[in-house]
């Protein structure tokens, strides 16, 4: 069997998207990057995706008079590149139910929380602000609702004294990068069932002890 053609669309520096990209050299990975879109002209990640020698193409929102022309523009870019599944990495716009409908099940999404705690932007502050003992990212499926889809992995960390910002961004990137290459693998390799809006993974067994913070 062939392996997954993937499209990566991303608005910005597309750490996430280097990371399937790496994930994807392997030669016995089951999926490859098919195409990297991006929203934005100047996105870092274009840079990125070009030096690794990957497709890119880039669909500027502020080129189309609506939404839906901007989006039948990304989904025929995506299809002419035989994009067979969608990975959303770091990409700032919301779709519409219709894109997502057209593509149902076949996108993913990384978000730097443990969903559904704090969806949407501004997401670690949130997490300070609330006081939260642990942290974390979420591979999920795509539903019109931002943020929201059956949940394929999540990875927890703890927040820690002294914690700003962009110092719990890191710790949960690193852990994104390791999440959404697992995710993408058992999409690719046809293990994941959705049932009931929960998602079961054939083969692949739930971890075995607990995270905790403060210990
Ligand atoms: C990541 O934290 C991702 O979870 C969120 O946006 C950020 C994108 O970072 N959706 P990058 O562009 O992948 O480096």
């Amino acid at each position: 069997m062939g392996r997954l053609k993937v499209g990566v669309l991303i608005s910005g520096r597309g750490s996430n998207m280097a990371a399937l990209a790496e994930a994807c050299a392997a030669p016995d990975f089951p999926a490859e990057i098919a195409l990297v879109l991006s929203d934005i002209p100047g996105a870092g990640g274009l840079a990125t995706a070009c030096g690794r020698g990957l497709a890119t193409a880039m669909v500027d929102r502020k080129a189309y008079g609506s939404k839906a022309e901007f989006e039948a523009a990304m989904d025929a870019a995506l299809r002419a590149a035989g994009v067979e599944l969608i990975c959303l990495a770091g990409f700032m716009r919301v779709l519409s139910a219709d894109f997502v409908g057209r593509w149902h099940d076949r996108i993913l999404n990384i978000h730097p929380s443990l969903l559904p705690a704090f969806p949407g932007l501004d997401t670690h502050a949130r997490a300070l602000a609330a006081g939260v003992k642990l942290a974390g990212c979420t591979v999920h499926i795509v539903r019109p609702v931002v943020d929201d889809g059956p949940i394929l992995v999540q990875a927890a960390v703890p927040v820690l004294d002294g914690d700003d910002a962009a110092s719990l961004a890191a710790r949960i990137l690193v852990e994104e990068h390791r999440c959404y290459p697992l995710a993408l693998r058992w999409v690719a390799e046809g293990r994941v069932r959705i049932e009931n809006g929960r998602v079961r993974i054939d083969g692949v067994d739930a971890a075995a002890g607990a995270l905790r913070n403060p210990l």
